[in-house]
C-alpha cells in the first residue's frame, strides 16, 4: 500500500522531534500502521533554517495555507502553537477532509468545542496525546484504558517548566531567572513561558483532561489558575520541614455539586511518589471507581518525549484512516450528544487542606486569638509549627516577630478565606497571610 501523505506545519522543536524520530523508525512505525507514513511537505517561516534539518527529498514553503490546501496530503500534523493561525489552520484542514494531529493544547483547551465539531462534521479525526504531559500516553489511558471507570478525580504534574524549576531551586538552590532560562534552552517552555510559570499552560492540560474523564465541554474559561511566580522560598523550606513538598497540581476532581478544576502550587506528603517527581518530568495520577488509583509517569516535555506521542497518533491515525467514522473512538471519550452539563465549581466552594504562614508579634494571647478565630470558623488545626524569632529591626535588635505556621484540616475555601480576613485584622498580625492548598493524594 502507498504510505500515507503527512504535511508538517512547523519545524520547531516538536515539529523537528517528530521529524526525526519518524525518519529514525520508520521501519518499525511501517510493520505498526500497517503501511508507511511519510512526511512529504512542511511549512515554517525559516525556509533555509528548515531545509538545513529536514534536507532536499522534502518540500519545505512558508505558505501553511498552502499546505493545508494541499490535495495530496492525507494528515496535518500542527506544531506551530498558538490559538490565532493555529486555529483557522486546524479547521481549514478539517474542512479541506484531512485528518489532524496537534501538541496545541492551548487551541484544544479554548477551542476544542469548534474543532471537533469541525472533524466530526467532515468524518475525519483530531488526534491530540501531545498535548498533555508529553510522552506520557495519558490520553489514550483516559479515553480508552480507563473506560470501564466512573473517573473520581485526577491530579498532576502536567508543566515540565514549573517543576523543573522547582526542582532546582530546591534541590541546587538554582534562583527563579536561571531555572527559567535552562528551561527555555532545553526547549521545555511555551513561546511565552508566562504560560508555563503562571499556570495557564497547565490549565490548558487540565481542562483537556476534566472534559475527556468527565463528559463535560472543554470550560478552560472557569479554571482557577495560580502559578509559581508568588511562591516564596521560605514555604518550599517551612513545607519540608512539615514533611511536605511543594508541586504546581492541576486537579479536577468530582465533587457533590460540580467539578474542581484548578492549578495552584500545592503541598503534598513527601512521601507520595508524585512529590519525588523532578525536573521536567510529568506525572499524572487518576482515580477511577472500579480500578482505584493509577499513576502515569514520564518526560512531560522537550523534541522527542513529545514526538512519540505525535508519531503514536500517527499510527493511530493511519490504522483508522480507512474505518466508519461512526465506529471509532470518541474525541472527547463520551460520544459528542452525551456530554453533561455538571458546572464547575468556583475556587470558593472547593475543598481542601491548608497552609497559613502569619508573620506575628511575639506576644502572650497571639496563638490562642488565632485558632479562636480558626475554631469559630468550623475549621480544625492538624499541624502547627512555631518558629524561634531571629529576625532583627533596622538597629540590628530582635524585633520581636516571628513565623507561625498551621496546617489545617480539609476545608472549603470560602471559611478560609473568612477566617483569614479576621486574622490579619488583629493587631498581633505584622502582615498578611500566605495560604497554600495542600492534597494528601490518599
Ligand atoms: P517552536 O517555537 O519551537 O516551533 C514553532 C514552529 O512553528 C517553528 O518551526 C516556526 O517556524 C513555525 N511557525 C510559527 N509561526 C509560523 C507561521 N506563521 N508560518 C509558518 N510556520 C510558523 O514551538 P514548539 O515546537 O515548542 O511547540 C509547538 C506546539 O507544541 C505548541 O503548541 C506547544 O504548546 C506544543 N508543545 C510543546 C512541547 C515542548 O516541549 N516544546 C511539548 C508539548 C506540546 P520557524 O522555525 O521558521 O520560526
Ligand atoms: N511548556 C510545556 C511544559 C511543554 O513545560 O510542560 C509541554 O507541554
Amino acid at each position: 500500500m502507498e504510505p500515507i501523505k503527512v504535511g508538517l506545519l512547523g519545524l520547531g522543536t516538536v515539529g523537528s522531534g517528530t521529524f526525526k524520530v519518524l525518519n529514525r523508525n520508520q521501519e518499525e512505525i511501517r510493520r505498526r500502521a500497517g503501511r508507511g507514513i511519510e512526511i512529504t511537505r512542511i511549512a515554517v517561516r525559516n525556509v533555509a533554517r528548515a531545509r538545513a534539518i529536514a534536507g532536499n527529498a522534502v518540500e519545505v514553503g512558508n505558505d501553511p495555507f498552502a499546505l493545508v490546501d494541499d490535495p495530496a496530503l492525507d494528515i496535518i500534523v500542527e506544531t506551530v502553537g498558538g490559538t490565532g493561525l493555529a486555529r483557522e489552520l486546524v479547521l481549514r484542514a478539517l474542512r479541506n477532509g484531512k485528518h489532524v494531529v496537534t501538541a496545541n493544547k492551548a487551541l484544544l483547551a479554548l477551542h476544542g468545542t469548534e474543532i471537533f465539531e469541525a472533524a466530526s462534521a467532515s468524518g475525519v479525526m483530531v488526534a491530540f496525546e501531545a498535548a498533555v504531559a508529553g510522552g506520557i500516553p495519558i490520553i489514550k489511558a483516559l479515553r480508552e484504558g480507563l473506560t470501564a471507570n466512573r473517573i473520581e478525580w485526577i491530579a498532576g504534574i502536567i508543566n515540565g517548566t514549573t517543576n523543573f524549576i522547582l526542582s532546582e531551586m530546591r534541590e541546587r538552590g538554582v534562583d527563579f531567572a536561571t531555572a527559567l532560562a535552562d528551561a527555555q534552552r532545553l526547549g521545555y517552555a511555551e513561546a511565552d513561558p508566562t504560560f508555563d510559570i503562571e499556570g495557564v499552560d497547565a490549565a490548558h492540560k487540565v481542562t483537556i483532561m476534566s472534559a475527556i474523564a468527565f463528559g463535560v465541554p472543554m470550560q478552560f474559561e472557569h479554571a482557577y489558575i495560580e502559578g509559581i511566580s508568588g511562591l516564596h522560598a521560605v514555604d518550599i523550606k517551612y513545607a519540608e520541614e512539615l514533611g511536605y513538598r511543594i508541586k504546581l497540581l492541576g486537579i479536577a476532581r468530582r465533587a457533590e455539586q460540580g467539578i474542581e478544576l484548578r492549578v495552584h502550587p500545592t503541598l503534598i506528603p513527601s512521601k507520595r511518589l508524585l512529590a519525588n517527581v523532578e525536573g521536567a518530568m510529568n506525572a499524572v495520577l487518576v482515580h477511577g471507581d472500579a480500578v482505584g488509583a493509577t499513576l502515569y509517569y514520564g518526560k512531560g516535555a522537550g523534541a522527542e518525549p513529545t514526538a512519540s506521542a505525535v508519531v503514536a497518533d500517527l499510527v493511530d491515525v493511519t490504522r483508522l484512516h480507512t474505518a466508519d467514522p461512526e465506529h471509532r473512538v470518541p474525541h472527547l471519550a463520551f460520544q459528542p450528544d452525551s456530554l453533561s452539563s455538571t458546572p464547575i465549581l468556583p475556587i470558593t466552594e472547593v475543598h481542601s487542606g491548608y497552609y497559613l504562614r502569619l508573620r506575628v508579634a511575639d506576644v502572650t494571647g497571639v496563638l490562642a486569638d488565632i485558632t479562636k478565630i480558626l475554631a469559630q470558623g468550623g475549621i480544625s488545626i492538624d499541624a502547627l509549627l512555631q518558629k524561634e524569632s531571629h529576625t532583627v529591626n533596622q538597629q540590628g535588635r530582635p524585633d520581636g516577630e516571628t513565623d507561625i505556621i498551621l496546617i489545617t484540616h480539609v476545608t472549603v475555601e470560602k471559611n478560609i478565606n473568612a477566617a483569614i480576613t479576621q486574622i490579619e485584622a488583629l493587631s498581633t498580625v505584622v502582615s498578611t497571610v500566605v495560604k497554600l492548598r495542600m492534597e494528601a493524594l490518599s
